[in-house]
């Protein structure tokens, strides 16, 4: 467990539960969009791991696209302000779209991902992510794919960073501090 100062980790969802819930949510992609070709759209960086191994447990046709947002800086808590890094390459109008985020804590990026894809006239639109802390989130719209709901603790690894550390770590931990 890697540990530096007052700093610690703490296990919170194993690499074996991750990898398990995610094979689940492939296997359910793939018969929603049977005879369908997605676009799969990663919110950079934290969802670089989830995508990469979500995407290799689907079936059907897709293609894959990157959007970098930015709300965080290197705090633990968001600014409130949701500022686009890099843009989409793809085409969205009248493809269907998947969002690929790692985790949803106000819900602000995925409103603003949101409103961003709804402009492109997108033949539909629906959201994957990784880890939902559902007492704070405030979304007036359903999430699709939910790996798994969460305490409204502060959390690294599996593509998860704390001023960019503890991204490449296989299993989900608490960050205590
Ligand atoms: P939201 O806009 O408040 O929903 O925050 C979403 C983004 O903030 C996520 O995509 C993460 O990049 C980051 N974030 C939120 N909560 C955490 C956390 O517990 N650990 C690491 N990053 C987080
Ligand atoms: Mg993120």
């Amino acid at each position: 467990m890697p540990k530096k100062s007052r700093e610690y980790l703490e296990e919170y969802i194993s690499e074996k539960k991750i990898q398990k819930r995610i094979c689940k949510i492939a296997k359910q992609i793939n018969k929603d969009y049977k005879g369908k070709k997605p676009i799969f759209i990663g919110i950079l960086n934290g969802s670089f791991i989830l995508i990469a191994d979500l995407v290799r447990e689907i079936k059907v046709d897709c293609e894959i696209d990157f959007l970098k947002l930015s709300s965080y800086g290197d705090d633990k808590i968001s600014s409130g302000q949701v500022r686009m890094l890099k843009e989409l390459n793809c085409e969205i109008e009248n493809r269907d779209i998947i969002i690929i985020e790692d985790i949803v804590d106000s819900g602000l990026s995925l409103k603003f991902i949101k409103e961003l894809i709804e402009n492109k006239n997108p033949s539909s639109l629906k959201f994957v992510t990784l880890l939902l802390k559902k007492d704070i989130s405030n979304l007036n719209f359903k999430i699709d794919y939910i790996g798994f709901e969460i305490e409204n603790k502060f959390v690294v690894g599996y593509g998860l960073d704390f001023a960019q550390k503890y991204r490449n770590l296989n299993a989900v931990y608490v960050l205590h501090s």
